[in-house]
Formats: C-alpha cells, sequence, structure tokens
C-alpha cells in the first residue's frame, strides 16, 4: 500500500523550496513542466522517486497557486510565493544574503531587515504545508538554507513528527556566520530538527559550537566523523545530532547512461561538429559567481597567449544555465564571463573554430552524459562549493577510465575525489599548470586516476547518503 496518499497524510515527506520540477510560462499562454536546476534536485529525485514519498515546495514561478498533484509516483504539494516574497525571500534572503554569506563571501551580503521579515512568514508557510500533509509520527526531512526556521516552526506545532534537516550548501566559519543580525534565530531554527547534517564535519563543528555560544547549550566535544560519531546536544528534553554526511549521486544510473550506444554516438557528433579537435575541455555550472567559471577561462586565456595551448588543436565547451537572472551580482558576473568568451574567441578564434563554446543553456541528462563522455578534461574550479555533483557526474560516466579531472580544492568532494588533478582557485599560475598536466597526461596514470575516483563515486552513491542520513535520524519511513 501507499501510505503517502490518503487521508492519514505522507508517512515521509521533503520539504525544498523548489519542487523537483519547474512551472513554464510558454508565450503562447501554455505552460508545462520541466525539471528544476541545481544539484538539491539532481540528487534527491531519483531517490525519491525509486520509493514512495511527498515534496513539498515552491513550483518555481511567483503567483501561481497549484493544486497538489502527483507526477510518476511522487506526491507533489505546491507553495505558493507572491512576487513580493520572490524578491525578498528567495532572490534577497535567500540568495543575496544567506547563499553569499555561506560561500565565504565571495561576494558581499545584504542584511536587509525587511528581507528577513518575509524570510520568517515564508518559512512558516512552508511549515504550515508539512503540517498540514504529515501522518501522525512521520519524518519529514527539510531541506537548505532557504528553510532554516522550519524545523522549529513544525516541531512547534506538530511535536509527534521526526525531523531532519540537511544543508546542502558549505556552513560558513563562525566568525562569517557572526555577522549574521539574525544568527541566534537561524541556529535556533535548526535546532528545532532531530538531526542536522551537513556535508563536512567541519560544518557540524561549527554549527555546535554556534549552539554553545549563541544559544548556551552544552554540546558533545568529541570530533564528528563522516557519517559516523554525531555530536550530540540536549535541547531541553530533546537530543538533537550534529553530523556528516556528503551527498552525491545516482552514480550507476550515470554510468549505464553514458554506456548506451545512442549516448556514445551523440558523443562521437559533438567531437564532429567542435571540428575534431585534439583535446576537448568541459565546463557544466549553474552561471554562479562561486563556480569559478571565470577563473577556468582567464586560465585557457592565459595558457593560449603563452603558447602553451594550440587554438586549433583545444576547443572548450562551457555549458552554464540561467540561474538567479534578477540578482544583482549575477547580471554582473554573466556579463564579466561572456566578455572572457568574447575576449578569447575574438584573439583566438578562426571562422567556424571558436576556441570557446558557451552555451547559456540547460541540456538534458543524456546530452550532458554525451559531453561528458566526449570531454578529455572536466574543469570544476568552484571558488567555495558545498560538494559539487558535475565532477562526481564526469567520474560515473567514464566507464573507459578515460578524461582527466581538474577540480578545486574549495569544492566539498575535493576531500573524496583526491585523485584528480586538484587546485586552488585563488592561484591562477596553479589552476593553468594543473590544466596543462590534466590535458597532457600520460594515458596510463589517467586511467589510474580515474580508476581510483571511479571506486569513490560508484560505492559512495546518493542512496548510500540519504540511507545513512536517515538511519542516523532513527526513522523507519517507506524505503
Ligand atoms: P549546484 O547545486 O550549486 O547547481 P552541483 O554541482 O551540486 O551545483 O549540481 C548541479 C547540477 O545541475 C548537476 O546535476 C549538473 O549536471 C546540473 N547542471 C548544471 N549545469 C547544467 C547545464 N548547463 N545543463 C544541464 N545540467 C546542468
Ligand atoms: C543549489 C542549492 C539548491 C538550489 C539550487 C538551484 O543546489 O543548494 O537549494 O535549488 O542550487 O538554485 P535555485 O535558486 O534555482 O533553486
Amino acid at each position: 500500500t501507499s501510505s503517502n496518499i490518503g487521508e492519514q497524510g505522507a508517512e515521509f515527506i521533503v520539504v525544498a523550496n523548489r519542487l523537483p520540477v519547474d512551472l513554464e510560462r510558454l508565450p503562447d499562454g501554455s505552460q508545462r513542466w520541466k525539471h528544476s536546476p541545481g544539484g538539491l534536485v539532481s540528487a534527491l529525485e531519483p531517490f525519491l522517486r525509486s520509493r514512495s514519498g511527498a515534496w513539498v515546495g515552491w513550483p518555481g514561478v511567483a503567483d501561481v497557486a497549484v493544486d497538489p498533484f502527483e507526477e510518476e509516483g511522487l506526491l507533489l504539494h505546491p507553495v505558493a510565493l507572491t512576487n513580493d516574497e520572490v524578491r525578498d525571500y528567495y532572490e534577497g534572503f535567500s540568495n543575496a544574503t544567506l547563499w553569499p554569506l555561506y560561500h565565504d563571501v565571495v561576494a558581499p551580503p545584504v542584511f536587509d531587515r525587511s528581507w528577513w521579515d518575509v524570510y520568517v512568514r515564508v518559512n512558516r508557510r512552508f511549515a504550515d504545508a508539512c503540517a498540514k500533509v504529515a501522518a501522525e509520527g512521520a519524518t519529514v526531512w527539510v531541506q537548505d538554507y532557504q528553510l532554516q526556521l522550519v524545523p522549529a516552526m513544525l516541531r512547534e506545532q506538530r511535536p509527534d513528527l521526526r525531523i531532519g534537516f540537511f544543508l546542502h550548501i558549505p556552513f560558513p566559519p563562525v566568525e562569517l556566520f557572526m555577522q549574521l543580525p539574525w544568527r541566534t534565530e537561524i541556529v535556533r531554527g535548526l535546532l528545532g530538527a532531530d538531526l542536522v547534517g551537513f556535508h563536512r564535519p567541519g560544518g557540524a563543528q561549527n554549527f555546535l559550537w554556534l549552539a554553545r555560544r549563541l544559544v548556551g547549550l552544552e554540546p558533545s566535544r568529541g570530533a564528528v566523523g563522516v557519517r559516523t560519531r554525531p555530536g550530540v546536544v540536549q535541547v531541553g528534553d530533546r537530543t538533537v545530532r550534529v553530523g556528516a554526511f556528503p551527498i552525491s549521486i545516482d552514480s550507476a544510473g550515470l554510468d549505464a547512461l553514458a554506456r548506451r550506444k545512442d549516448v556514445q554516438q551523440r558523443a562521437r557528433q559533438i567531437r564532429a561538429d567542435l571540428g575534431h579537435p585534439e583535446k576537448i575541455l568541459l565546463g557544466v555550472d549553474r552561471l554562479d559567481y562561486t563556480k569559478g567559471i571565470d577563473v577556468r577561462l582567464n586560465a585557457l586565456h592565459e595558457l593560449l597567449a603563452e603558447n602553451r595551448v594550440d587554438p586549433t588543436k583545444v576547443a572548450m565547451v562551457q555549458l552554464a544555465t540561467p540561474s538567479r537572472e534578477r540578482v544583482e551580482h549575477y547580471k554582473q558576473m554573466r556579463g564579466d564571463i561572456e566578455q572572457i568568451v568574447g575576449r578569447i574567441n575574438g584573439e583566438f578564434g578562426r571562422v567556424g573554430n571558436p576556441v570557446v563554446h558557451y552555451l547559456h543553456q540547460s541540456v538534458d541528462r543524456k546530452e550532458l552524459a554525451a559531453f561528458m563522455s566526449a570531454a578529455d578534461v572536466m574543469v570544476v574550479t568552484p571558488v567555495r562549493d558545498g560538494m559539487n555533483l558535475v565532477c562526481k557526474e564526469y567520474v560515473a560516466c567514464r566507464y573507459d577510465l578515460g578524461g582527466a579531472l581538474v577540480l578545486s580544492e574549495f569544492a566539498g568532494a575535493a576531500s573524496e575525489l583526491t585523485s584528480a588533478f586538484l587546485v586552488n582557485p585563488h592561484d591562477l599560475d596553479g589552476v593553468k599548470n594543473a590544466l596543462h598536466a590534466a590535458l597532457t597526461v600520460d594515458p596510463a596514470e589517467g586511467r589510474r586516476r580515474m580508476r581510483a575516483l571511479r571506486r569513490q563515486v560508484l560505492t559512495h552513491d546518493v542512496d548510500r547518503w540519504a540511507r545513512s542520513f536517515l538511519e542516523a535520524l532513527g526513522s523507519q519511513p517507506v524505503l
């Protein structure tokens, strides 16, 4: 029996700012659902679809009320946001305050009191929606920085629930977190959960320190492990656990997709369309200033200018999903990146053969697997990233043990993918050298590295992530 549908309510609920599908309004007035952008949805969707679950989230456009509906076994509960709420809660507090603050203030965070009020109001709406759909004793798994107040708000209404929280982005150093005028409210909000999860032990440790400093609690002092030894803190009569659970991808699914004949055929076609270059470099990101797209382009530009890379032999493809396009920093960065692309092609391209092929577009999974199969060097250079799934996706696609991965030390994935060409994205000479080394790596050495990377990614998939989190939460949902 599917216990998620019906009057008793759902036994297992994911709540995230976004639903896994986004409502798209077409110019002719019609509308359709499409896959939502970003790593949270990429990771959680395959996991939840293979089970019966409910998902509470925003359909991605302002001012639409959509009734709950079922999509391929998943029960979706849309939460409506007005145009002003999208501006103040989503673009404002979530993506112009918390996002830059949690990513090491790589852009200055904006502290706006009216945005905070709307963040509180919208968090309450998500908590109310969960309280309504959750069955007695159900498990609710709250996701990410947009909903940090939901755990405590939900617990107040529904003390019967088991509540987990997972943060998909980095949790910042305490010195940076302390800048936040509403720091105590956020920590209290998270402490409403039974288990608070981060990608890395460092994030968990920072949070425990703040629970002591800001709330006056007495957290455990031992080192938090990866998937083991969570910290504990007593909040009244409740025990809250705080742990590290590095997220991952549907590794086997992507491996199988990459092996398909039509995907390999498409990879050959991409190579031909690019003019059969000797080497193809690839970047795949949301167009976000944390991703260091400018870093890799500047490195390539200098390598070309110094004749260390031959523009007739190398092509770079950058796929960039449009993201948060009304937020000021995103607008600026898009301009900057498009200027660098223009400069490289202006100086080093030929008619019919640009060096950089830049698409401000999103591609489907099959096409993504084909690009990753075609790429000799995958370039992942964020200045800060909670995990980064793109690098894991590349490794999962390379069943042939071909290809090389250049990966920033500042991505959470770097502590797992130690056989990549690891770089400090702030050190441009280092990035150039790593790109050059990856372009010229001896094939046997390349295979050795890729074999080690695959061992890690194939044995640590998203299912293992979810199981380890839910086990630590002590929940027995319909899994
Ligand atoms: P973030 O969650 O910050 O966007 P991640 O690397 O964790 O970063 O996840 C990004 C996800 O979005 C990956 O699954 C990646 O394949 C996908 N993605 C990013 N850019 C594109 C694109 N241009 N086309 C298709 N998928 C993309
Ligand atoms: C990151 C965040 C997610 C977010 C995604 C896409 O992965 O951790 O919470 O959904 O980016 O960003 P968007 O603002 O489009 O939802």
